[in-house]
């Protein structure tokens, strides 16, 4: 590893101190015990004394499985995913990377599991990116610490598209199914994709959350895939839209 910047270290070691300390309650304080812990903050530092981002901010989002943190970078904000290392997770993990050939050579401890979920998750990104689907930019990922571009701005992070009041539901599902499609084409099924992991940003939804987004030859892709489109058209046809799940299929699918 990398020689450590002691001025970064004592740095970062002060952020994560107020970041603990503004958590007042117990849970809050174990979640952030849990997600510092050694591994991560020798990862943090790592991306520190590589220049990728100078300071960790503030949290944008605490989930069973992960952490968002607002970053900052000598560029601007990121979005920092910290990937949360504990049973359950690894429990929830492993069916999405057994049975996908990119993953076949993968270790048996929490934490390789954990390194290979955020990669994953960085891989994923990527390849979304390069077929054209609306997904944050990935920049690099290092353990279980997973850079990417931050939607939303200083005032606030971007919104979960459940939470907006779209001016223009039929413009959102074209955007929406537009994604898709493309993410057929790079042969990926995201697997878990729904107004959740939708966010409204620059006046149209991204897609997030694509750890568990797996390859056409995972044997379960089928069944997620319909799962999506089943999710997307309830979603969509609730805002009024014409649509069901079989023509978004067609029109995912179709060449
Ligand atoms: N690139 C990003 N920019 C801004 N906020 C983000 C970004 N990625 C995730 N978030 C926020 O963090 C939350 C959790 O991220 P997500 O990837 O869905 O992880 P999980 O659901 O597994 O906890 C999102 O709902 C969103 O509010
Ligand atoms: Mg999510």
């Amino acid at each position: 590893m990398a020689k450590l910047d002691d001025r970064a270290l004592h740095l970062l070691e002060t952020r994560i101190d107020a970041l603990k300390r503004t958590k007042k309650d117990d849970d809050q304080r174990k979640t952030y015990d849990q997600v510092f812990d050694h591994t991560t903050l020798m990862a943090l530092y790592k991306l520190i004394s590589d220049g990728m981002i100078e300071t960790v901010d503030y949290p944008v989002s605490t989930g069973k499985e992960g952490n968002v943190f607002h970053a900052t970078s000598k560029k601007g904000a990121l979005a920092l995913k910290i990937y949360r290392v504990n049973t359950a997770t690894f429990r929830s993990l492993s069916r999405y990377i057994v049975g996908d050939p990119r993953f076949k050579k993968i270790g048996r401890s929490f934490r390789e599991m954990v390194t290979v979920w955020a990669q994953k998750e960085f891989k994923n990104l990527q390849r979304m990116f390069d077929a054209g689907v609306r997904v944050p930019r990935a920049l690099t990922v290092h353990q279980n610490c997973l850079l990417m571009q931050y939607l939303g701005d200083e005032t606030m992070p971007a919104p979960v598209i459940r939470e907006v009041a779209l001016d223009d539901p039929n413009a959102a599902f074209d955007d929406v199914t537009a994604s898709m499609k493309a993410m057929r084409t790079a042969k990926l099924v995201h697997g878990d994709l729904s107004e959740y992991n939708l966010l409204w940003w620059d006046g149209h939804p991204w897609i997030i959350d694509c750890a568990q987004a797996v390859t056409l030859e995972h044997p379960q892709s089928e069944e997620w895939f319909q799962r999506d489109v089943a999710n997307i058209a309830r979603y969509f046809a609730r805002l009024g839209v014409d649509t069901d799940a079989k023509r978004i299929a067609a029109f995912v699918q179709g060449g």
